[in-house]
């Protein structure tokens, strides 16, 4: 796992939006793999300023969300697939057919989870998956036990989860959406890269035990270490308690082509 550790948000984003920029260049017709939060906001702010300023071609490119809550009203601005409208799709020129989100909609959500999947298959598989981390250490909405080798599925948000998304809803518990459409640690760990970043803090623990803890569905960030092709790529915060801190700096400052 390469870990780069950048001095704050800002560089965060650009280092995490420079390398989806050099996979769209390497691979005008790449799979992308996206991920919601407030995680990934700086990145796509970048990767539409590079759009408008230097001309990065969405025009060829697929993509996959990694989950969407289910039972959310069409129009919830906190749908994902709104989400990704608003900071990302409706401001590139990805081609709406391209564009795939689990759905919100709780009727046929288990045949939606095999389509996906076969979808997913059918594009090729994914280029390059982005993701976040949450608080009890998930990747997608693949919450603590589930298992490594998981697919698309239903899945149950945690409490921790619920309490964390909570400001995206008013701060009301209440109306944070209890279940999740999610694609599973095993589709994830199919992707040919993963780039994961985390910012903040409050990530510091859980950052130290995904990277440097045991492989556990306890926390299921952790299967990144048995991925050949993973990046993180965190501000200093959220590295704050890595044990190995100094060697991901030292690393990095040897590597010839720098993200930045
Ligand atoms: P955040 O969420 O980016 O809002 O911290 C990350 C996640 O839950 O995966």
């Amino acid at each position: 796992m390469e870990v780069v550790i950048a001095k704050d948000y800002k560089e965060m984003s650009k280092i995490a939006a420079n390398i989806i920029r050099d996979q769209i260049q390497r691979k005008p017709n790449s799979v992308l793999g996206l991920a919601t939060g407030g995680t990934p906001i700086g990145t796509y702010e970048e990767l539409v300023r590079m759009h408008k300023e230097e001309g990065l071609d969405f025009a060829k490119i697929t993509t996959f969300n990694l989950d969407e809550y289910l039972d959310i009203p069409d129009n919830h601005p906190e749908r994902y697939l709104n989400f990704m409208k608003a900071n990302l799709f409706d401001k590139v020129n990805v081609r709406p057919e391209a564009i795939h989100v689990p759905t919100n909609k709780r009727k046929g959500a288990e045949e939606f989870c095999a389509w996906y999947e076969d979808e997913i298959e059918k594009a090729g598989g994914v280029d390059l998956q982005l993701l976040g981390i949450g608080p009890d250490g998930h990747i997608a909405f693949n919450e603590p036990s589930s298992s490594l080798a998981s697919r698309t599925r239903i899945k149950t948000l945690d409490e921790s989860t619920i309490e964390a998304n909570a400001r995206f809803f008013d701060n009301d518990n209440a109306k944070v959406p209890k279940f999740a459409v999610t694609m599973g640690v095993g589709t994830v760990l199919e992707a040919k890269k993963l780039l994961l970043i985390a910012n903040k803090k409050s990530k510091a623990a859980i950052v130290k035990a995904f990277i440097e803890g045991p492989v556990t569905s306890m926390v299921t960030a952790s299967a990144l270490q048995l991925h050949p092709n993973a990046i993180v790529v965190l501000d200093e915060d959220a590295a704050s308690e890595l044990q190995l801190k100094d060697y991901f700096k030292w690393v990095y400052k040897q590597k010839p082509d720098k993200y930045l």
